[in-house]
């Protein structure tokens, strides 16, 4: 018999939603359960991620999780966002999220980044399930902290359970809108079929035993072929972000999702405008809350073996791009690899014309939703980046023919200070905004007025 945890990794899961539906509260909750659990130990701070092994989610979970109908080590959460990435890079069975949680507010319901969330996991085809957030706030509601949601169901006046039952059809209703067919979680029989909402509350804890049991049994029925892997073997992971960190120079927050990752190990990351290849310096894990206030705010580690969160630290990442591959060469050509990484970022690079804007995005998978949204919209795109916007950005802008195209469209990214210069000295066009719909929406409007 093999070692269970030897080869098969955690699940990473992915929460993601509209600004304010309570992605972080929830995790938060996760955590601050295992607390109560007393399961704090348990439960490791990653970079960019958190890991919840089995022991502490069925704590949480009571009766609906049984540590023995499962062999996957835990779940490990990436909260969004800042970390877009996720979307990217799919190829070779590297996926940075194998499931995720879209957290809706259940009286907000669908919101311009839900649509935008929807939009990625299905281009990306990634399973999901709808945590419908805030039932606490139904008027009447009659708390039950921590309870299973069939409890808290019980326990509701009939006129709370059926104001909030409203508000839960709205949302499936809305999934159905998007092309998902959807019910009450309880209610599906199929969850490659059907998207599951569950009921929950980030304030009392309602309905978390439920999330976490249905993204565990999800992981467990269908995914665990993907997540059989040899530890052992060379690391492969995605650039979360990249960081300036005091004493460490320019870092690499990254999630790995296959193999093993070394101090000392020779890598190869994709980067602006090549791979880079480098060596590990260090690999930084945050310190335990408890000792968060000591000087040094990470500790070294010799080695991370995936599913995890990690900082690199290496000379040479100033051109390294979010979203961007990482593979540890170990054991192998060292051009093989590069010629991974590049064909890799081929697969993402944008199509580009003679005529059109100029797109600049924070991580490469925001740079590919863009560039989606954009072809749907049908509007053409000269150059498109990852980057903050620079003066190169507005003298090629101003190259464009038509005044329609003299546009630049920045997606959570900054105006250097020498291109906000030049920008107000030319005729180029900024829009920039965290939104992609509302980028999309908002030059688009521009070009009318313009037309008018
Ligand atoms: P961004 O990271 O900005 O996108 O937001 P987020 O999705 O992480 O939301 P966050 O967890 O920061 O929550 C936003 C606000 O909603 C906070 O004031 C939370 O206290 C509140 N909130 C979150 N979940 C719940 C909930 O279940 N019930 C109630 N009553 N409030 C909640
Ligand atoms: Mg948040």
């Amino acid at each position: 018999t093999r070692d269970r945890s030897d080869t098969l990794r955690t699940p990473i899961v992915a929460v993601l939603g509209h600004v304010d539906h309570g992605k972080t509260s929830l995790l938060d909750k996760v955590r601050g359960s295992a607390v109560s659990e007393g399961e704090a130990g348990a439960i490791t701070q990653h970079i960019g991620a958190t890991a919840v092994p089995l022991d502490t989610i069925s704590g949480i979970a009571g009766s609906l999780v049984d540590p023995d109908d499962f062999d996957l080590p835990g779940l490990l959460f990436i909260d969004t966002p800042g970390h877009h990435s996720f979307s990217t890079l799919r190829s070779r069975g590297g996926a940075l999220a194998d499931i995720a949680v879209l957290v809706v507010d259940v009286n907000d319901g669908f919101q311009p980044q839900t649509e935008e969330a929807i939009d990625i996991l299905k281009r990306t085809g990634t399973p999901f399930i709808v945590a419908a957030n805030k039932i606490d706030t139904t008027p009447g509601w009659n708390p039950q902290e921590g309870e299973p949601i069939q409890v808290t169901y019980e326990a509701q006046s009939d006129r709370a359970r059926s104001r909030l039952d409203e508000n839960l059809y709205e949302i499936i209703g809305q999934l159905s809108d998007a092309g998902f067919s959807a019910d009450l979680y309880w209610r599906v029989q199929d969850f490659q079929a059907n998207v599951g909402v569950v009921p929950v509350s980030a304030m009392t804890g309602e309905g978390v035993p439920d999330l976490l049991t249905v993204l565990m049994g999800l992981s467990q029925r269908y995914m665990k072929d993907q997540m059989t892997i040899d530890v052992e073997g060379p690391g492969a992971g995605t650039v979360l972000e990249v960081k300036e960190e005091k004493g460490f120079g320019t870092t690499l927050d990254v999630v790995i999702y296959d193999g093993t990752l070394r101090e000392g190990d020779e890598i190869v990351v994709g980067g602006l405008h090549e791979p880079i290849v480098t060596e590990v310096r260090a690999l930084l894990q945050p310190k335990p809350l408890a000792e968060i206030r000591t000087e040094k705010r990470f500790d070294r580690v010799d080695s991370v073996g995936a599913a995890a969160g990690v900082k690199i630290a290496a000379p040479d990442l100033e051109d390294a791009m979010a979203g961007a591959p990482v593979r540890v060469v170990r054991g192998r050509e060292r051009d093989v690899v590069v010629a991974d990484v590049e064909s890799e970022l081929a697969e993402i690079e944008v199509d580009t014309e003679e005529e059109g804007v100029v797109v600049k995005a924070d991580t490469l998978g925001s740079l590919e939703a863009m560039a989606n949204a954009l072809l749907e919209a049908e509007v053409p795109i000269l150059r498109a980046e990852v980057g903050d916007v620079a003066p190169r950005d507005v003298a090629v802008a101003s190259t464009a023919a038509e005044a329609d195209n003299q546009v630049i469209l920045g997606f959570n990214v900054d105006v250097l200070k020498n291109a906000q210069r030049e920008l107000e000295e030319s005729d180029v066009r900024l829009f920039s905004d965290d939104v992609i719909y509302q980028l999309v929406e908002d030059y688009e409007e521009f070009v009318a007025e313009r037309q008018r």
